[in-house]
């Protein structure tokens, strides 16, 4: 194994994940950040993260960080770091082929004593039935002896301000040397400290658990609030009146999407079913937050025809459609859902989001973004993500684009005042 002083960083898949930590590296260890996308690769050498996540003055203050999309630059590098996405397919089964291909990558220029860390989120196991494999028959080196492999979730979560540096980092390595190394090179950035455990499976399982209970606690949020909606009790009443007890979780309930919370489950559930075991409470727990967005049109609609108000005849405009507050990913981002639902019923919809990219929300979505929304013209308007820019605009100006007295307003995530709302959740 390497001294720290010998250990030059190549950091594989430049997204919400491996920039940020190409960025911590960079400043104190040589660092390459390569992506295969080229026009990543072009704006992070002009200092631009589309994300919107590090900034100019970042980028640049990591002066050990060059980016490229070389494989062949990679050469030079000993200690590589895999961040490429994990995605299911359209039946909920894992789609290993971005870390095929990364591990492929790497096993053009992986040499006797480098090591490979995995960071991407899978199941436990994975990274040894899955990455390891290729690895080896690629590279013709041989695992443990030649070369070295680790796993380290990564726990940031895009928007919230949460640096990489000051999140505890747990590290495993594929022998005890490799562990001691690879957490001896996470020391280096991570301020909050890491934590080094025995098993390359128990890092992995961490991870996708901390991330399937996350949905799971949504779930059951998602569910009362169902129960209250038909048995007419404000939802939004009951937490607070719950948030007095010490103990109370603080969840509420809401759309589950993005890449993380909505998919890493799937994971689970997948190698679960490898040991004949149906993980039912985590399977219902998806079931449930899945069908949110219909739930919402229902809600909506129901509303609409109460107050004579046809929705075959309707116009609704969706704030907000990336899959989070404050943050521009729109990956399995829910308010596409809910405008999918509505259509159902016949109902016209707009989007505007003043965050997202445009231009990636007409690639990827085939919807055109409304620059500004008209004032007195839907008759409802969805508060779907609880953007600051939603917030400071302030309820009276998002009432103005709704039909005087008889346009409705849905404010999902609860941001204003009961009173200013006709529906929440
Ligand atoms: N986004 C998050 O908040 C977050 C948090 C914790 C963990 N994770 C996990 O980390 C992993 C990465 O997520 P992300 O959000 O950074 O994804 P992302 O889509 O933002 O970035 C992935 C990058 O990898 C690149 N890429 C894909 N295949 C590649 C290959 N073969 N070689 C090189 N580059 C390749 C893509 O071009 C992209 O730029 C996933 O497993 C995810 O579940 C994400």
């Amino acid at each position: 194994m390497k001294s720290i002083k010998d250990t030059k960083i190549g950091i594989i898949g430049m997204g919400y994940v491996g920039l940020p930590l190409a960025v911590a590296f960079g400043k104190k260890i040589k660092t390459l950040g390569f992506d295969i996308n080229k026009n990543r690769i072009t704006d992070l050498k002009k200092y631009k993260d589309k994300s919107k996540e590090i900034s100019e003055k970042e980028i640049k203050s990591a002066k050990k960080l060059i980016f490229s999309d070389n494989v062949l630059d990679l050469e030079e590098y000993n200690f590589f770091i895999v961040a490429v996405p994990t995605p299911v397919d359209r039946f909920k089964i894992p789609d290993f082929t971005p870390l095929i291909k990364a591990s492929s990558l790497i096993a053009k220029i992986l040499k006797k004593g480098d090591v490979v860390v995995f960071e991407s989120t899978v199941y436990p196991g994975a990274t040894e039935e899955i990455c390891i494999p290729v690895l080896e028959k690629e590279s013709k080196l041989v695992y443990n002896k030649d070369f070295f492999a680790g796993y380290s979730p990564e726990r940031i979560s895009p928007a919230d301000n949460n640096n990489v540096q000051d999140i505890v980092k747990v590290t495993s390595g594929s022998n005890i040397e490799a562990g001691k190394y690879i957490d001896s090179v996470y020391k280096q950035i991570i301020v909050a400290g890491t934590f080094l455990v025995e098993d390359m499976r128990v890092a992995e399982a961490c991870k996708v658990i901390e991330n399937t209970q996350r949905d799971i606690n949504i779930a059951f949020m998602n569910e009362v609030s169902v129960v209250m909606e038909k048995m007419g009790i404000e939802m939004r009443d009951v937490l607070a009146a719950m948030k007095t007890k010490w103990n109370a979780l603080s969840f509420v309930p809401g759309l589950v999407g993005g890449h993380c919370i909505g998919v890493d489950p799937y994971y689970l559930l997948h190698k679960a079913y490898e040991f004949g075991y149906s993980m039912e409470v985590s399977r219902n727990a998806r079931i449930v937050n899945d069908g949110m967005p219909k739930f919402i049109a229902e809600k909506v609609v129901t509303k609409m025809c109460k107050n004579k108000v046809n929705p075959a005849k309707s116009k609704a405009l969706i704030m907000g459609v990336s899959f989070k507050e404050n943050c521009a990913d729109i990956r399995n981002a829910r308010p596409f859902d809910i405008a999918k639902e509505l259509k159902k019923y016949s109902v016209e919809v707009d989007f505007y989001d003043p965050i997202v990219d445009k231009k990636e929300v007409k690639t990827v979505k085939k919807v055109d973004l409304i620059e500004k929304p008209n004032e007195n013209y839907y008759d409802l308007i969805i508060l779907a993500v609880a953007h600051k820019k939603f917030i400071n605009m302030g309820i009276n100006k998002i009432k103005k684009f709704a039909k005087k007295d008889s346009g409705l307003i849905f404010d999902i995530k609860a941001i204003f005042d009961k009173k200013e709302s006709d529906l929440r959740l």
